[in-house]
This record gives structure tokens, sequence and C-alpha cells, in this order.
């Protein structure tokens, strides 16, 4: 008893003691746990779960990685939950599953279409397959756009030409086609582009496309194709029929709100799809190919997403319109405008506001690329953009 009565009056006795407390707490704690799961369902984890829990705060607002922050939605969440069940088995079924899904949704078949791990996983499939022809191949792109095609591409040795864009911040078909030589492998266009947010409409595509050889292959990132309002663009995943040398990117990364998950998706032609499924070296997760599944057909989410996004979009526009700053016309869940600064500085003057930017995008370095948050989020962008504007920031 004097034992204990001292050693609570001591220091190294007081450490000692709590020390022995937090081991009989952390072993209550694992046997607690150890009950909870020898008896746990799904039916009980889901219940403990709140159906719309809410994301943790970030001390920053991040604005500058072009992620839809009102997923995943309800259905997926449920869907990611009941995948901890089935994570002990390999997903063979569940990705069969998901590709059939998707191609009925898209009104294509499963011949047409490779799963990965989220688009960027099939961009560098595609250049895998540029480089298969020797050394020497090129790939055309767009400066700016998405660069992990290019990047990836000049990684395995292939020369990338670039293209800038037109005054109208898109992709320069014409000059793309000028471009084209015998040794053109592949051509990438990112529809709408990241990070301008335009878009090219679909007759200058098919003119395009009609004029391809049928040698050098096609890509095009749709990426961000969820988030057109233009009348004159729209989906080209129905020409793989016809075009035996065209690609077309999808994600689950945009709308869907499933970034993390990494699920992404290819349709073309039954031939090239083979030929890509081949270069294949990862296989998508078990709650990313569930999530994905859910929130395929969860139209009332895609519905009510699409609607407040682009409502706030429109707010940002008329923001920096009212600012008088020259911007494109998004056609994507992000902004792009000129900030009349270097853009190191107005990232510097955002952040002190605690709103992370997108990064900087060659011959742009004055503009920013800004992406559509939460309405509270673009409340706070659009009280915080004039100080940062401004020359005191
Ligand atoms: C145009 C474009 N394509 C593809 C991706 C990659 O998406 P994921 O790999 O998440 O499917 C992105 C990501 O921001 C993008 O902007």
């Amino acid at each position: 008893m004097a034992d204990s009565a001292e050693s609570l009056t001591t220091p190294a006795a007081a450490t000692l003691s709590s020390l022995r407390q937090l081991t009989v707490s952390r072993r209550s704690a694992l046997l607690g746990a150890a009950a909870l799961f020898s008896t746990v369902t799904p039916r009980a984890l889901l219940a403990a779960v709140p159906p719309d829990p809410s994301p943790p705060t970030p001390s920053v607002i991040l604005l500058n990685g072009n992620e839809n922050p009102y997923g995943p939605s309800p259905t997926a969440r449920q869907a990611i939950i009941r995948s901890v069940f089935e994570s002990c088995r390999y997903g063979d079924q569940a990705i069969k599953t998901l590709m059939q899904a998707i191609a009925a949704y898209d009104q294509l078949t499963i011949e047409h279409l490779i799963l990965g791990s989220g688009s960027s996983e099939l961009l560098r499939m595609s250049a895998f397959l540029a480089a298969e022809g020797g050394s020497g191949g090129e790939v055309i792109a767009a400066t700016p756009t998405y660069e992990e095609l290019p990047d990836f591409a000049t990684r395995l040795g292939l020369q990338v030409i670039t293209v800038p864009l037109n005054a109208q911040h898109q992709h320069d078909l014409p000059a793309m086609q000028a471009a084209i030589t015998d040794k053109t492998r592949l051509i990438y266009i990112c529809n709408p582009n990241n990070p301008t947010a335009t878009v090219v409409g679909l007759k200058a595509l098919e003119d395009f496309m009609r004029a391809v050889p049928a040698r050098t292959r096609v890509l095009i990132d749709e990426a961000y194709f969820d988030f057109i309002t233009d009348s004159s663009a729209g989906s080209v995943i129905s020409w793989v029929k016809t075009y035996q040398n065209l690609i077309v990117t999808r994600t689950f990364s945009k709308i869907h709100g499933l970034a993390g998950l990494r699920i992404g998706y290819a349709y073309a032609h039954p031939t090239l799809a083979a030929q890509l499924t081949a270069k294949q070296l990862a296989y998508p997760n078990i709650a990313g190919l569930r999530a994905a599944l859910a929130s395929l057909t969860d139209s009332a989410f895609i519905h009510s997403t699409r609607t407040v996004l682009l409502a706030d979009r429109a707010r940002i526009e008329d923001c920096i319109d009212r600012l008088g700053l020259t911007r494109t016309r998004s056609q994507g869940n992000f902004v792009f405008f000129d900030v009349r600064q270097p853009l190191a500085e107005f990232s510097k003057k955002m952040l002190a506001h605690h709103i992370a930017v997108g990064r900087h995008f060659t011959g742009y370095d004055q503009w920013a690329r800004i992406t559509v948050g939460l309405t509270s989020e673009v409340n706070h962008l659009l009280t915080a953009l004039p100080h940062a504007l401004s020359t005191s920031g």
C-alpha cells in the first residue's frame, strides 16, 4: 500500500502508473475490438457508419486537383464498406461484373472495353503500345495539356511533338494534323482539355479522324466529359466501332468522386482493345470496383452533383468577369483564367487565404487553374479572390 501511495507522489512512479493504465486500457481495447470483430456483420458495420459521414476538414481548401468533393455517392459509400468483406478475395468476378455494367450502360461490348487502375494506367498503356514499334516513334500532343501520357511517352524513348493551343486555347487540330509524319504512332487529344477546360467540337474531331492515317492511333481523353455543356461537343465512344485506330479514355475519378479508388476505363476496337489489355500491369481493387459499380447508375447523385458543380462553376466565371479578367469558357469542373501576376505570387496569396490552387502550365505563366469545390468552399474562394488579385494581397 505504502508503495502504491508513494508511487503516486514521484514523477517516475506516476509515469509507470499511467503506463500500466495505458497497458490495461490497450489490452481491454484489443479484447473489445476482438469481441466486436468476432460478432460483427456487414449490417452492423453499415449501421455504425452514418449514411453521409462528414469528410475530415482539411486546414487548406484543396482546389488544385480537379476532384469532386461531393463524392463518393451514398450508394458507393455503402458499397465500399461492404467490399471489406470481399477484400480477402481476388477481384476477377468483380472486374467482369463492372465491365459488363459499363459496356451495357454505354451500349458497347466488353470486347471494346479495357479497365484500368485509373485512366492514368490506360494513358500509360497506350504509350507502351506506341513504343512497341521500335525506336524513332513520335507522339503528338497539345501544349499545355494533361501531361501523363506525353511525359510517360518521353520516358519510354518516344519523341513528343508538342503543338501549341490555338488563340481560343483549344486543341489546334489543323496544326496537329500538319505535324503527322510516317513516324507518328499516337496523337493525344484531351477533350475537355486540362488545364484550359476548352473543348473541340464533334464536327472538327470527325474531320480530324478522317484525315489521320489508319497506322496512327488517336487517344481522346474524356475524363471531364460529364461537365460539357457546349452542344457542339460530346463523347466519341461510339466511334470505336468505326475507327480501328481510336482509343477513348474515361474515369471514375471526376464526376463519380472516386479519385482515390483508381478506376478508369477505355474503349477501342476489339483488336486494339486486346493489344492494350496485353500491356496492363495492375488490376483494379475490390473497393474501387464495387464503388464504381454502385456509382455508375446512381443517377440521382450524378445529376445533383453535376447541377451544383455547374452552378458554382458559373458563379466563379461571373466573379472572374466582374473582376475584368480574361478566362476560357469552362467545360470541366475547373476554371482557367489570367490572374495578371506570376502564378507563384497568386498561389502564395491564395494559400494565405487557406486555398490551394492548380500548378503552373507551360506558356500560361500568369494563368491559374482552380477546381470547383463544395459550395461553401466556392463561397470562400469568391471572398478571397479579389484580395489575392489586388497588389497587396
Ligand atoms: C485529362 C485527365 N485525364 C486523366 C486523368 C487521370 O485520372 P485518373 O487516373 O484518376 O483516372 C486526369 C486527372 O486529373 C486528367 O485531368
